[in-house]
């Protein structure tokens, strides 16, 4: 019977469509008044590829079956004058069902109507020459924050903020990602996605080992903030769902929202485990300080304390937090360290990662350096930065979104939107009697180095030029080099490409000084925010010993293997093939030990 209705409205369909001016083969359109529209379907394919124009306003999607909402609704970039790219609109859990698709805000006459399509696959082959090779990118679509991290079974799992629709901010979904070695990823689809209670903000997992949740024991629990956009702005509360088949699939509390608040900026909940007083803690971002909760079972929390005001920067609201323990090398001592990422207030304007090293008794943050503001990383491009739950041997890794919200939405990319920074093992150190955070590169780099080739020494007179290839020949490498500037007061050295595109560095001896200069790195046009130069402290040392890891759109520069570091984006046409070192002019200088590495 209800294949034969079908029948009979798929012959009333296939000849509507000939009577109606905008339709497209399967489907019948009906353009309504107020830019409000309805494509009627039967869900033959797996997807709608939806037809995208990176700079037009939002349109909402959305289907109704059986005249009422399921689901959410989207906002989609509909192309309007010209198709950028496509996306697909997955319709596979209505197959062989009538559905309309419900699409508002867009005009009568734009040419999407005509190019929306039926299709069981989607092509993710790379489309980008900017796509770098050995850092996470999302196969296609927009990316910030790393969520939810976790190892588990020999397997990394990062969570992501990912839009599926569109290659901007908007319609937050957690993306998820694979790896078992910090530097292959497997893009494993999306994890978890909007519902009545919000949008998936920014979050974390744990591994409940002990089920103290009651979900099942080694269930991974997930806890993130649902943005539920009103007409009167957000409201953010902390929501969670479990997973019990390793972090695939989730499932969502029935009793969510477990966490409210009358406060605005509410979000980005960090979970991890304290042993001492067996109960479990959450961070949480509230407006431009942190605040603390425990629980015994995930589910009911408890207010300890707040964290924040009088402490580091304020130039902007605070975000994504984390707080670890970890060990102060060289001696028996642990600290705490609460990683604060800042959003605007960055050293170099808009975001940054700043960190506190101090004492944590599982209710309440003591920070032993309340005079100071630290930065974890010294360049633009090093945000929302968190650490892996369960890691394994003791190891505390954490990885950032390798962009800054000044630009993020317009960096010239399209297929996709931003990678990640490549993981990095957290450790303390000290000098001068003051305790600093070291961001190493993960130890899974070093097996990555490929093709390797040294150079022992290079004297520099005035110039030096030295050439990368092949091992640069794809744009994905490591250099690392040790200078001994002698009696010069400053020294510098540039990557550069054939086409006159550069990364000026100039140590600066006397200051103690590494700055990196990207305004001539290639594309930097499309922000006035993008060209800039970025400078870091270094050690008291006078040798520089240096890795920098470049990766088709991408510089990050390690001092002394992670004391001081620098992530910055760059978008060169061709990859940077030499590096050449220049002197003050009138002082010689030794560059030892250059290894130059293709990776992967
Ligand atoms: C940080 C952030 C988070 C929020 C998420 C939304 O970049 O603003 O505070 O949860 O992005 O995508």
């Amino acid at each position: 019977m209800r294949k034969r209705v079908m029948t009979i409205m798929s012959v009333l369909l296939a000849s509507l469509s000939s009577s109606f001016g905008a339709t497209s083969n399967d489907f019948k359109i009906n353009h309504m008044a107020n830019e409000s529209n309805s494509v009627v379907l039967e869900a033959t394919n797996k997807y709608l590829l939806l037809p995208i124009q990176e700079n037009a306003p939002e349109a909402k999607v959305g289907i109704i079956k059986n005249n009422v909402h399921t689901g959410v609704y989207s906002n989609v970039r509909l192309a309007r004058e010209r198709v950028d790219y496509y996306v697909p609109y997955d319709i596979s859990e209505y197959r062989g069902e009538y559905i309309t698709v419900d699409i508002q805000g867009m005009p009568q006459n734009s040419i999407c109507w005509s190019n929306i399509k039926y299709s069981d696959t989607f092509d993710t082959t790379n489309t980008e020459k900017f796509r770098p090779s050995y850092h996470h990118t999302p196969a296609y679509g927009w990316m910030n924050d790393p969520n939810g991290m976790f190892y588990k079974d020999g397997v990394y799992h990062l969570y992501f903020q990912y839009n599926p629709y569109g290659s901007m901010w908007g319609n937050m979904h957690w993306g998820h990602s694979t790896s078992t070695d910090l530097v292959n990823w497997k893009n494993e689809g999306v994890a978890i996605a909007p519902d009545a209670i919000g949008t998936i903000f920014s979050g974390s997992c744990v591994v409940d080992h002990n089920n103290t949740s009651g979900f099942g024991e080694g269930a991974v629990v997930a806890f993130y903030t649902s943005a539920k956009p009103t007409p009167w702005g957000d409201c953010q509360t902390q929501s969670m769902a479990y997973s019990l088949d390793n972090g695939k699939t989730f499932i969502k509390y029935e009793n969510n929202p477990i966490l409210t608040s009358s406060e605005k900026d509410f979000r980005d909940p960090k979970v991890f485990w304290y042993a001492p007083k067996e109960h479990w803690v959450m961070m949480l971002a509230v407006g431009q300080h942190m605040e603390i909760y425990s629980s015994k079972n995930l589910k009911d929390w408890t207010k300890e304390s707040e964290f924040g005001e009088g402490h580091g920067c304020h130039g902007g609201v605070w975000e994504c937090p984390d707080l670890v323990e970890l060990p102060v090398e060289g001696t028996k001592e642990k600290k705490w360290v609460l990683i604060c990422n800042i959003n605007p207030g960055g050293p170099f304007g808009g975001s940054a990662t700043q960190y506190f090293v101090g004492d944590f008794d599982g209710s309440t943050f003591t920070n032993n350096y309340p005079e100071e503001t630290k930065w974890m990383d010294y360049g633009k491009d090093h945000y929302a930065t968190v650490t892996w739950n369960n890691a394994p041997d003791g190891r505390c890794i954490a990885i950032g979104w390798m962009s800054n919200w000044q630009y993020a939405n317009n960096v010239p990319t399209l297929q996709y939107r931003s990678a990640n920074t490549i993981a990095r093992d957290l450790s303390l150190f000290k000098q001068d009697g003051r305790i600093f955070l070291k961001s190493e590169p993960c130890k899974e780099m070093l097996e990555a180095r490929k093709d390797g080739r040294q150079i022992k020494t290079v004297n520099v007179a005035k110039a030096e030029t030295i050439s990368l290839s092949p091992q640069s020949d794809n744009g994905a490498y490591e250099v690392e080099l040790s200078i001994n500037p002698g009696k010069s007061k400053e020294v510098s050295f540039t990557l550069s490409n054939g086409k006159g595109e550069k990364v000026l560095m100039t140590y600066d001896t006397v200051k103690k000084t590494l700055a990196m200069d990207r305004s001539k790195s290639g594309e930097v046009s499309f922000s006035k925010d993008f060209p800039a130069v970025t400078e870091m402290p270094v050690n008291k040392s006078k040798e520089l010993k240096l890795r920098l890891f470049v990766d088709k759109s991408s510089v990050e520069a390690f001092v002394n293997n992670g004391e001081f570091v620098m992530t910055n984006c760059v978008f060169p046409s061709a990859p940077y093939d030499t590096i050449t070192f220049e002197s003050d002019g009138k002082n010689r200088y030794k560059v030892k030990n250059i290894n130059i590495y293709r990776i992967k």
